[in-house]
C-alpha cells in the first residue's frame, strides 16, 4: 500500500479522519504539522512568528521530501497549504481532498482551534484563501469526497483504498 495523504482547508477533519483511518488499517498516522513541530521543537504559531509563512514552508517542503523518500504504508494528514506550495504531493501517496464547506468549517473551529491557526486570525481572508484554494485541493487529489459524516467518509476511502 502507498501512503494515503489527506488534504483540505483547515478544520475540515484530515487528523480526526486520518487519525481513524490509520486504526482501522492497521498502519500509523503522521500529521505534518506535528512533525514540523517536533523537529523544531516550536509550535507553528512560534514558527510563523519568528521566521514568516516564507520560513514555515520551507519546513513544509523538508517534510515532503522526507515522507516520499522514507515513508510508506501510512496515513498522512497534511498542512492546508501543503498542496498549494507543493504541488508535487502526489509523489507521496494517493491524495485525498476532504472537502467541507467554509460555513461549517467556521462552525467547527472553536477559540482553541482557531488560536492554533495564524491564518485563520482574519475569517474574511481565511475565506478568500479557501476560495482561491479549493480548486488547487480538487485538482492535485486523486480523490474528492465531501466529508459530511465522518463515518461514511471513512467508508468511501475505505471503499476506494480497496479497489486500486
Ligand atoms: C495552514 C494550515 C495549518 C498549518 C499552518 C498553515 C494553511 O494546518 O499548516 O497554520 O496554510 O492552511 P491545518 O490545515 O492542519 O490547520
Amino acid at each position: 500500500m502507498s501512503n494515503i495523504i489527506l488534504t483540505g482547508f483547515m478544520g475540515s477533519g484530515k487528523s480526526t479522519i486520518g487519525r481513524m483511518l490509520a486504526k482501522r488499517l492497521k498502519s500509523y498516522f503522521l500529521d505534518t504539522d506535528s512533525l514540523i513541530e517536533t523537529f523544531e521543537n516550536k509550535s507553528i504559531t512560534q514558527i510563523f512568528k519568528e521566521e514568516g509563512e516564507e520560513g514555515f514552508r520551507e519546513k513544509e517542503r523538508y517534510c515532503f521530501e522526507w515522507l516520499r523518500d522514507n515513508v510508506k504504508n501510512s496515513v498522512v494528514s497534511v498542512g492546508g497549504g501543503f498542496p498549494v506550495f507543493i504541488p508535487q504531493i502526489r509523489e507521496a501517496g494517493f491524495v485525498i481532498y476532504l472537502k467541507v464547506p467554509f460555513s461549517e468549517i467556521v462552525k467547527r473551529l472553536n477559540k482553541k482551534e482557531l488560536s492554533k491557526r495564524p491564518l485563520f486570525q482574519d475569517i474574511k481572508r481565511a475565506k478568500e484563501l479557501y476560495e482561491k484554494r479549493d480548486e488547487i485541493y480538487s485538482k492535485l487529489a486523486h480523490l474528492t469526497i465531501e466529508n459530511k459524516d465522518i463515518q461514511k467518509t471513512l467508508q468511501e476511502i475505505l471503499k476506494a483504498i480497496n479497489g486500486t
